[in-house]
């Protein structure tokens, strides 16, 4: 097959850390997309037991190109892998075959081998280089930009990990063919996330195209990766180590967060509990009178219509509210929210405990 071009491309600029973000189809067998990336002595693909069948030989013939030799670590799958263990499975490879501090890892995959491989490689001989190679929505519009790396810890999501940025994004949008539809939705809740938080016309935009999406039209696809990279790059330029606006992308995650950790790692999806957790965060800033109970509806209507869940595990108010304490964003024991002062303006404020009673007593879907 005739590699592609890449049609899109932006940069997220970081000085001294900035990097491209490729997107478009067939960009794996595209070897101009992994040249440039240095001296480097070999690449290290780092991929788990659904990926790697379906992409790793593909890739590691391009990486062949411009690499001297490759080699692949598979990991198995899942977010209850995203742990210690499984973090020491990469380290045993590249120890295994004497990778050096010249090595480059690849992540591909989803989120969760994209935030394992980049914490890898900012440990591993005390820092290597990466590239994000992400294959479902939700890493090539989020987790694959910014340079959150992390492992989950049994009592909280994404606690143990480092800002450590990739030297390149390569998101080939032919990979997400393979991806099931469950998957798929729980992307498009992070790419609606942008819409509240920071563009209204961009929650516009997908509210009319939300059918293409879920098609995977190629133009439509490649438009909502664009624009939430560019949103998302925009951000993390202002502030990279969320010392505060970065926050404003964890707009549903508090409430998310407790939702995924409640129900037990790999039971409700990243992205599921996401789209529930928005629909809870605007009716706490409803609640708070920072947005209008129209425009809370609007957003639910959407994540509605994209096949998402809007209604919470019955875990009780007091279980949730352990839950929430241990949100990154919980400051001296209290917990802050991202909230929405009208659509398309995020702040970042702590609730009143009955309101947030009454919200998590609204969304539990008993
Ligand atoms: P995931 O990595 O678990 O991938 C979802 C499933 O799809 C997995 O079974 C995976 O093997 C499979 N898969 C991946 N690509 C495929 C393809 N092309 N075809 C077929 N199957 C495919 O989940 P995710 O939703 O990509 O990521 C969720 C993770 O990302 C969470 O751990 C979350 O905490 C993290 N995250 C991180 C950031 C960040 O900024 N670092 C942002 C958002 C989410
Ligand atoms: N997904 C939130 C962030 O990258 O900051």
């Amino acid at each position: 097959m005739k590699p592609s071009v890449p049609n899109s491309s932006l940069t997220i600029d970081l000085a001294e850390r900035s990097y491209d973000i490729l997107i478009g189809p067939d960009l794996l067998l595209d070897a101009s997309c992994f040249d440039r990336l240095g001296a480097v002595t070999g690449a290290v693909i780092v991929t788990n037991t659904t990926v790697g069948p379906l992409y790793a030989k593909r890739l590691e013939q391009t990486l062949r190109q411009c690499f001297s030799h490759t080699q692949l670590i598979e990991l198995p799958d899942g977010e209850v892998y995203k742990d210690w263990n499984t973090l020491n499975l990469i380290f045993d490879g590249l120890l295994g075959t004497g990778a050096d501090r010249k090595c480059m890892l690849f992540a591909l995959g989803g989120g969760v081998i994209g935030d394992m491989t980049g914490f890898a490689a900012a440990c591993y001989m005390r820092g290597v280089p990466y590239v994000q190679v992400p294959t479902t929505l939700l890493a090539q519009v989020d987790s694959s930009v910014g340079g959150k790396t992390a492992i989950n810890h049994p009592l909280g999501k994404n606690m143990i990990g480092a800002f450590y940025q990739p030297q390149r994004v390569v998101a080939d949008i032919s990979t997400l063919s393979t991806l099931p539809e469950r998957e798929l939705k729980a992307g498009l809740a992070e790419v609606i996330k942008y819409g509240p938080i920071y563009d209204t016309r961009f929650l516009s935009w997908i509210d009319q195209h939300l059918n293409d999406l879920l098609a995977l039209d190629p133009a439509a696809i490649t438009h909502a990766i664009r624009r939430s990279c560019e949103i998302k790059a925009e951000v993390v330029a202002q502030d990279e180590r969320e010392s505060g606006l970065r926050a404003i992308l964890n707009f549903g995650h508090t409430f998310g967060h407790a939702i995924e950790a409640g129900a037990g790692y790999g039971v409700w999806l990243h992205g599921e509990a996401v789209a529930c957790g928005m629909v809870m965060a605007a009716d706490l800033s409803c609640r708070m009178g920072l947005l209008d109970s129209a425009d809370a509806q609007y957003l639910q209507s959407i994540i509605e219509r994209a096949g998402l869940p809007t209604k919470a595990p019955a875990l009780g108010l007091s279980r949730y509210m352990e839950l929430m304490q241990v949100d990154k964003k919980t400051e001296g024991g209290v917990i802050r929210f991202v909230l929405l002062n009208g659509l398309g303006t995020a702040v970042i404020q702590s609730a009143p405990h009955d309101l947030v009673a009454e919200v998590l007593h609204a969304h539990q879907g008993i």
